[in-house]
């Protein structure tokens, strides 16, 4: 009998085809573009170590193909929109979303030769504003998209902030994510600045957690003593494996707000879409969920959001790779623990 091959923590890093974290990836739906960033031109996409083209046709279907013709390997990033698909610039092949070729115009005109080419393509839907790819096996008949919250919530306001590319392994963003107790060191504030970000998150008073698994992957949460007797706050991460983040107040809504602001907990939910390009660069798609009753909640958010995005700005390549999340909000009976 032929013996497993034992994979290890560093195969976690690796996305490419062929690898144990790559099949693993290649089993969920990843993000492969916003519909908001995707225009008439077709957009060359880099996910999980392949090199591949993202378009949309004049018919309003998108599809994601291999970037290299399979006739003499020219990119089709440069290639020609048209109702059916996506064109050739040297030779015009002509492909659907499907990845068949439906035109060779230096064929005879009686040539079937067409039909028996078919170019790589993986299957694409949109939720959301964003546009998720199934690269896995089974593409015929690939598992449904979940049907996350922040994209699919009918209610609501909902949005997008601008796609970040960063530069390093997407496991150091995925793991920093889980650790709570550096957000009180790394990104500790004035302690003194009366913000409840410096009174939840004090290095002197570091807040205990719990790690619990959940069906979906894990949360982490965070507590301390609430407003009230047998009251507690909970600030909560959660990780849907094996890349989104699911974080919120420290970073967003209450990022600058006094302590009281605590009390009335959090109505926007701050959702990170992690896609490896490959081993060294990862893009993420950042979507909030506001479902309180201020209908101005985003544009009031703004001046502290760009504060913050300068914030990040400012930093180091090494430190952010340190870079923090963080979490939504909770008040809790203190008796309704999760464990
Ligand atoms: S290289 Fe694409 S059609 Fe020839």
């Amino acid at each position: 009998m032929r013996k497993a091959k034992k994979v290890c923590l560093a195969d976690l890093a690796k996305v490419g085809p062929g690898t144990p974290a790559g099949q693993w990836f290649r089993r969920y739906w990843m993000v492969a573009g916003t519909t908001r960033d995707l225009y008439d031109i077709p957009e060359a996409v880099r996910l999980l170590g392949e090199d591949l083209v993202l378009f949309r046709d004049s018919n309003g279907k998108i599809g994601l193909v291999g970037q290299s013709c399979p006739h003499r390997g020219t990119s089709l990033e440069y290639g020609d929109i048209e109702d059916d698909g996506i064109r050739c610039p040297y030779h015009g092949w002509l492909f659907n979303i499907h990845g068949q070729c439906l035109d060779m115009p230096g064929e005879p005109k009686s040539s079937k030769f067409a039909a028996k080419v078919k170019h790589l393509a993986y299957p694409v839907k949109e939720l959301g504003g964003l546009i998720f790819a199934y690269m896995g096996p089974h593409q015929d008949n690939p598992p449904p998209l979940p049907k996350y919250k922040a994209l699919a919530d009918p209610t609501g306001q909902r949005s997008l902030e601008a796609t970040r590319v960063y530069d390093y392994n997407w496991f150091n963003f995925i793991e920093n994510g889980a650790d709570p107790v550096h957000f009180s060191t790394l990104h500790r504030a004035d302690a003194n600045d009366g913000t409840w970000r410096s009174w939840f998150f004090d290095f002197h008073d570091v807040p205990p957690f719990d790690a619990v698994e959940t069906t979906y992957g894990m949360k982490v949460i965070s507590r301390k003593p609430g407003p009230a007797p047998d009251t507690e706050y909970a600030d909560v991460k959660s990780f849907a494996l094996p890349s989104i983040l699911q974080i919120g107040d420290t970073e967003f809504t209450h990022f600058k707000q006094p302590k009281e602001a605590l009390a009335e907990g959090s109505s926007n939910a701050h959702f990170m879409f992690l896609a490896p390009n490959d081993d060294e660069h990862f893009t993420l798609y950042t979507v909030n969920h506001y479902t309180g009753p201020d209908p101005e909640f985003f544009q009031k958010l703004a001046p502290s959001r760009a504060l913050e995005r300068r914030r990040k700005n400012r930093m180091t390549g090494a430190s952010m790779r340190l870079f923090g999340a963080a979490s939504a909000l909770r008040i809790l009976p203190a008796k309704v623990r999760s464990r």
